[in-house]
Parts: structure tokens; sequence; C-alpha cells
């Protein structure tokens, strides 16, 4: 099994899981860091660019698959799948960003009925998050080799670098009393990292994932507002939700106001085909909170000066 990328995140989710499941990844990435805790594995250090200069050490590990945790855009997809021996399973992971209504969602347009499923429409725009990434770009190069594509929902979880709890988690850790929020509608679907690690054993064991996409997203979607006073729950915390108006929330709570396009998708088809299902959503929360609790940010926004200006116009 090979596993391009693997160390941060959602990869290291995915190599815990291959170990656990009794398989042998080779864990191919630049070497930039080799965090401790990480599973037993072995590890191939090059540049993605340099890949297909490695064929015969890929071709010498004899895996029977591969999968790209990290490609980011159609070249990266491209230099994986130069590298490999044709004729072996492939699965990719991508993310519900690739729908229409993820582009109708930045440009304050209605565009879809929710929830998405796999048939729903794609973005026409590119790069909507800037020239390097394109989940489009990774697809179309990895479903034309007969991978199998797996869009993820916003992940969570323990060593997420991206800290999707950190703009509750600051005022808990300084203390606050109160969190202003506003109007807490926007659906945009998550997922727990040990459930994308599931969704991708099952995806590697199917018979009938081969070409295909999968949504992966956790079966009920809390709105924003309801998502914040989980994650203060989560934390054991006291942190009273406040509504002020959407003009006055400060920048890291803005997911929190009015969102008119929700990114809400359906994995009933992972369900049905790989027989996938996410685990106790409660659990899954409490355990992500409670590490990220335990592992502050070593720089983090003391500043709340925009949250006191908000709460005095409530
Ligand atoms: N987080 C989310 O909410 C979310 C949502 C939807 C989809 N996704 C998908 O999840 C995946 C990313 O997850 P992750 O970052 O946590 O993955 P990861 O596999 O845990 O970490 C990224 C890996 O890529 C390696 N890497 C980075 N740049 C490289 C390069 N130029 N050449 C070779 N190796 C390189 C890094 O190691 P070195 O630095 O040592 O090279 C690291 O091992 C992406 O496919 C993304 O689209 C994430």
């Amino acid at each position: 099994m090979i596993v391009f990328g693997g160390t941060w995140f959602v990869g290291r989710a995915v190599v815990a899981a291959l170990v656990a499941d009794g398989h042998t990844p080779l864990v191919v990435h630049r070497g930039h860091a080799e965090p401790t805790g990480l599973a037993d594995a072995e590890h191939l250090h090059a540049e993605r660019r340099s890949w297909p200069a490695h064929r015969d050490a890929f071709a010498a590990f004899e895996a029977d698959a591969a999968i790209d945790v990290s490609a980011e855009n159609g070249a990266g997809a491209r230099a994986a799948l130069d590298a490999l021996p044709a004729g072996i399973r492939l699965v990719a992971l991508s993310s519900i960003d690739v729908y229409r209504a993820y582009e109708g969602m930045l440009a304050r347009r209605y565009t879809d009925a929710v929830p998405l499923t796999e048939r729903s429409a794609l973005r026409t725009a590119r790069h909507v998050e800037g020239p390097h990434w394109e989940n489009l770009e990774l697809e179309e190069q990895y479903l034309a080799a007969g991978a199998t594509v797996l869009r993820l929902g916003a992940v969570y979880g323990e060593h997420d670098y991206q800290r999707r709890f950190e703009p509750v988690l600051r005022r808990v850790r300084a203390g606050r009393a109160q969190l202003p929020v506003g109007a807490g509608n926007f659906l945009f679907s998550r997922v727990y990292v040990g459930d994308v690690a599931q969704a991708v054993l099952a995806a590697l064991a199917s018979e009938h994932a081969r070409g295909e996409c999968f949504n992966i997203v956790e079966a009920q979607t809390a709105p924003m507002g309801l998502f914040y006073e989980q994650v203060v729950a989560a934390a054991d915390a006291d942190l009273a939700p406040v509504r002020v108006g959407d003009e006055v929330l400060p920048a890291d709570l803005r997911a929190g106001g009015f969102v008119g396009q929700h990114v809400l998708a359906s994995a009933q088809k992972a369900r049905e085909v790989l027989g996938w299902r996410d685990t106790d959503p409660h659990s899954a929360l409490r355990r992500s909170v409670q590490w990220h609790v335990e592992h502050p940010p070593q720089n983090w926004d003391t500043d709340f000066s925009a949250d006191d200006a908000a709460l005095r116009t409530a």
C-alpha cells in the first residue's frame, strides 16, 4: 500500500488505520517533519514533482494499492499517477468544494438544492481557493485512471492543523463569558478524521468503487450556531452565546453569520455501496475537542476587542 502524503492530519489517520488493519504502507512525502506518534511505517522522502523519477522504487515495493491524500491539483495527481505501476487500486481524497453549491456560497447566490449527491452539479469556476488548489483537476486525472474519489466534508479531529474549533476554544482559553453569534444558520457538512480513514479502508475493500465518487460526510449536520454550542459543551466550558448583528461579528466568527447557499451533502451512496458509517458524532466531537484543549496552538490571538465591540451592540 502506497500513501502519498500521510503525516500531517487526514493522511496521518489514514496511515494509522491501514496499519491497524494489517496493511504495510509506504508513506511518501518530503520529510519536512516526522512528527512523533506516527504509526510505524516505511517512509520515502521526495518532492511530489520528482515522484516519476522514483518509479522503480515504487514498483519494487510491490504495492497492490495507492492512496493519494494530498494531490492538491491536476499536476500533483499526474506526478503520482506517472510514478505508479499500472493496474493497482487507486483512492484519491477530494472535497465537497467541487460542487456548484460551494461556488454559490462564495458568490452569495442560491444555486442548488441540498443535500448534495454525487450527481449534483459541479463548479464551473476553477481555482476558487487560489491558483494552486483545484480538486476538480485531481478528480479528472484520478477518475480517468479508474480511481475511487472520496469527497470529504470539513474534516475535524485530533492533529487538525486548520484548528476548526479555535474560534470557540481561544475564547474558552481566555476565560471569556460570552460568545457573539450571528444568524448561525450555515450548514456545511463535516466529517470526523477517523471516519475518513475508515472510508478509505471501505473503498479499498469494495469491488464496486472503481471509477466512482463518494461523499464522505456526517449523517446529520448542526447549523454553525449550534455547532459552536456543541464545541463549548465538549470543552466542558461555560461560554454563553449572545446574538448580535452579522455586520459586527469578529472576523473569526463570520461563519456564524447568515449564509444563503448551504453546502450540505449526503453520504447515502457511501453507506449503500461501501457499507461506510460515521461513528457516534457526540463522542467523535468530544474526543476531538478535548485533544485540542490539551494541545493549544503556541501562538494564539488574545485580542478580544472586536468581541467587546460586538457585545456592546447586543
Ligand atoms: N482538512 C479538511 O477539512 C479537508 C476537507 C476536505 C478535503 N480535505 C483533503 O484532505 C487532504 C489533505 O489532508 P492533510 O493535509 O491532512 O494530509 P496529510 O497527508 O496528513 O498531510 C499532507 C502530506 O503531504 C506531504 N506533502 C506536502 N507537500 C508535499 C510536496 N510538495 N511533495 C511531497 N509531499 C508533500 C506532507 O509531508 P511533508 O511536509 O514532509 O512533505 C504530508 O505528509 C487533501 O486531499 C484535502 O483536499 C481536507
